[in-house]
């Protein structure tokens, strides 16, 4: 059984593509999808799933509960481990040119056990990322027709289930309807085919970078230094401000980088995604980190980190400055644009993924079904639109964000070691991009992740191991008897 566990899917060394060409991809059974992305469009494409709840939502609660003004410091471990994780994603995506992402990689590396956990753990990075970007995404909303006099009840706009201690509790509200209108009417784009338009991507990128560009632009002149005083607050318990906060704070903002990783998804569209998937993961990766530092140095520079921690604290920061009240509105209609792309990406990536899991069996056939008119997984789409739609409505943005990160956390650990394995296991593959110095990319990368993971997993595990055990009932009653794999 451990050898069936442990089995790897075999790889063929993937030949040169060019644009236009279907995937012959170097994995068997991978999509054959048409080769469009140019380098550019993966690096606006990476932007499009990168800036989003993370910087606009959750940096107001890093600070003011975690980190303080070192926020800024959280912004750059959490950017350090990234970047680690994303030189290895490089490597393997620019090698193994196919959809699957972390989940594909592991099972080539680590065996099917591990590939399944994986993939299971992008449930949490994909379909519950979408849920929480979709809570933020209501939350500017409201803010947004609250400034036209028009804001929804807090019983139809909010979460009825929050926490209490380590409890979830009752909160009164009724569901979040605004989060789950945004991901019914995503998820009904996606069932149609919209594919992620590059052009319509490039749009809502260039608005959010502008948006935030502005922001830096007319708010570095309202920073009072004094609000950088002390920039280390002291300690006032475990993950409390002092070093433990920033590390804690780096494991909250940790979502904000989440989404560079779903360039790789691509890698069956790009024209040259040897060449091209390394730009696009590093470059978007490099781009959102430097805005991030910015971004978090003028928000903690503006107004005190004690009052930043609202559901909006961008918006909240500009309210403080009547003669900013024009830019507080361009920045919710950023907000508003640029969660959408956060929430598209991460709902197509989850069919995605689900569509090579079923492909290799692990999942029912009905999960790769294509749609005979759209040519989307169809189903799929429904089903993924449906769970993530229910959880928006109902759970509140910090528990959903902590489950995200613990899962893509471990999908980056695992991606970290593999190309470690797969160095010494097939040191024949032809390596478009190698990251140097291996060995300490991928220990320290790997290590920066699973320190990170264990922050909220130590307050959280309960989840983390229900979520990993309803994982496993489903593998050994379904995926390892009917694992593609195993049957050849
Ligand atoms: N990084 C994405 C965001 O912050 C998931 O919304």
């Amino acid at each position: 059984m451990l050898k069936n566990l442990l089995a790897t899917k075999p790889i063929a060394p993937s030949g040169h593509v060019d644009a236009g060409e279907p995937v012959e991809g170097s994995l068997e059974g991978e999509a054959t999808l048409k080769r469009t992305l140019t380098a550019r469009q993966l690096v606006m494409l990476g932007i499009g799933a990168v800036i989003g709840a993370g910087i606009f939502v959750l940096t107001g609660h890093a600070a003011a509960a975690h980190a303080g003004p070192a926020l800024v410091l959280s912004f750059v471990l959490a950017g350090f481990a990234c970047a680690l994780a994303g030189l290895c994603y490089a490597e393997f995506a620019a090698m193994m040119p196919v959809s699957g992402s972390a989940y594909s990689y592991s099972y080539a590396t680590l065996g099917e056990f591990i590939a399944w956990f994986i993939g299971w753990n992008l449930v949490l990075e994909y379909l519950f990322a979408a849920s929480t970007v979709a809570v933020g995404w209501s939350g500017y909303l409201n803010s947004f027709l609250g400034n036209l006099g028009m804001a929804l009840p807090a019983a139809l706009s909010s979460a009825p289930l929050t926490i209490s201690g380590s409890e979830i509790v009752m909160s009164g509200a009724i569901v979040n309807l605004p989060a789950v209108f945004i991901v019914a009417a995503i998820s009904g784009l996606c069932y149609v085919g919209i594919t992620q338009s590059a052009f319509v991507n490039s749009i809502i990128v260039a608005i959010k970078v502008t948006v935030i560009l502005l922001f830096v632009a007319f708010s570095i002149q309202f920073i009072n230094p004094d609000n950088w005083v002390p920039f280390i607050p002291e300690n006032t318990g475990p993950g409390q401000f002092g070093y433990s906060g920033i590390v804690r704070g780096a494991a909250v903002v940790f979502f904000a980088y989440i989404g560079f990783d779903a360039v790789s998804t691509a890698a069956g569209e790009a024209k040259n995604p040897q060449r091209d998937m390394p730009i696009g993961i590093l470059g978007s990766l490099f781009l959102c980190t430097i805005i991030y530092i910015v971004v978090a140095a003028v928000l903690t520079g503006m107004m005190h980190y004690t009052q930043l921690g609202t559901a909006k604290p961008v918006a909240t920061a500009l309210e403080a400055y009547p003669s900013l009240a024009w830019l507080k509105w361009l920045v919710e209609l950023g907000a508003i644009a640029g969660l959408s792309s956060v929430i598209l990406v991460m709902l197509m990536g989850q069919p995605r993924i689900f569509y090579s899991m079923s492909k290799d069996g692990l999942l029912p056939a009905v999960f790769g079904k294509v749609h005979p008119k759209f040519r989307t997984p169809y189903i799929s789409t429904i089903i993924v639109g449906t769970v993530a739609a229910i959880l928006a409505g109902l759970f509140p943005i910090g528990l959903l964000g902590e489950l995200v990160s613990m899962g893509t956390l471990l999908a980056f650990t695992t991606v970290c070691i593999g190309v470690l394995i797969l160095r010494y296991t097939r040191p024949d593959l032809p390596r478009p991009f190698r990251v140097r110095a291996v060995w300490a990319v991928s220990i320290l990368g790997a290590a920066a992740c699973l320190y990170l993971f264990i922050q909220p997993f130590s307050e959280h595990w309960r989840l983390m191991v229900g979520w990993t055990a309803i994982g496993m009932v489903i593998y050994f009653a379904y995926g390892y008897r009917h694992s593609k794999l195993r049957k050849r």
